[in-house]
């Protein structure tokens, strides 16, 4: 097959997957406004009594941990706050629709959503040793947890091909997106950013999903954002923990750690933290 045909492939499946639910999308749009307030969000979810139902499950879960159950959804949205509630909306609907096993061939689909939490717990534990404000804490979160999508339709409609590249980055000991750009002529950034540009999503999710193989040439508003998720990718990659096919992860720029203000020392001790908080985040998984 020639290598544009991979690309022209990947196209078409991407565009033919089914969109996010209407309601998540007008969540979306409602809270690019600042001016949105709890009870206009509550209107739009309650729209929806299956992505209500869920977002409900998630606050009662040990993932936020309130002492009492919460059963008004606008009481929810006060206590946790807008952009919270955005962010767990659109976790919910992209993996809703991402996460089904049988598609899963080359890579390991447990494997890989375990490493999708944990890059996004490690980048909300980074976010919030910089102090960042609870309100923006699960947006650290979301982008790390989405940041490889690009790898599912990679490994979903070219299995035999990533297979292919996957050794390839073992036997070279590479990363991963370089062996994927050699056997198919594009890398899981640029399959993520397809997704994100037909789904709509933009701000600092896209940008984690198309920018964290090449900070260098990121050139926008969420750099602390992307550079968390890049960080806390290298960690989960370096670690074992999950299993995103990537062996052989590039070193981190020195620069990073020190923009960032955290120190690798720092990374190396927060392990046990990490698998606390990957067992309360792993409802996010089990949500269907
Ligand atoms: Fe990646
Ligand atoms: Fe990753």
């Amino acid at each position: 097959m020639q290598e544009n045909d991979y690309a022209r492939k990947i196209k078409t499946y991407i565009v033919s997957m089914p969109s996010l639910p209407t309601t998540v999308a007008k969540v979306m749009e409602i809270c690019n406004n600042p001016k949105t307030s709890p009870t206009d969000l509550d209107r739009v979810i309650s729209l929806d009594p299956v992505l209500m139902g869920k977002v409900l499950k998630l606050i009662n879960s040990a993932y936020y941990g309130f002492q009492n159950q919460v059963t008004s959804l606008v009481r929810a949205i006060i206590m946790l706050g807008v952009n919270t509630v955005k962010n767990l909306a659109l976790n919910t609907a992209v993996l809703d629709k991402l996460s089904d096993k049988s598609g899963f061939r080359a890579l390991n689909m447990e494997g890989f959503w375990r490493h999708s939490l944990c890059t996004g717990v490690v980048a909300k534990l980074i976010a919030r040793k910089r102090g960042v404000d609870a309100q923006h804490l699960d947006e650290y979160f979301a982008a790390g947890l989405l940041h490889d999508i690009g790898k599912v339709p990679l490994n979903n409609i070219l299995s035999n091909e990533y297979i292919r590249a996957m050794s390839l980055a073992d036997r070279e000991r590479i990363a991963l997106y370089l062996a994927e750009k050699r056997t198919i002529d594009m890398d899981h950034a640029e399959a993520g950013s397809m997704i994100a540009d037909a789904w709509h999503l933009d701000g600092p999710i896209a940008d984690s999903i198309k920018y964290h193989h090449s900070l260098d040439v990121y050139e926008g508003p969420n750099e602390i954002i992307v550079m968390a998720v890049a960080a806390a990718d290298y960690y989960a990659n370096r670690e074992g923990i999950g299993f995103s096919g990537c062996l052989y992860p590039e070193k981190l720029d020195p620069g990073i750690y020190e923009k960032l203000g955290i120190s690798k020392t720092w990374l190396e001790e927060i392990d046990s933290l990490v698998s606390t908080e990957i067992e309360k985040a792993s409802v996010f998984l089990n949500i269907k």
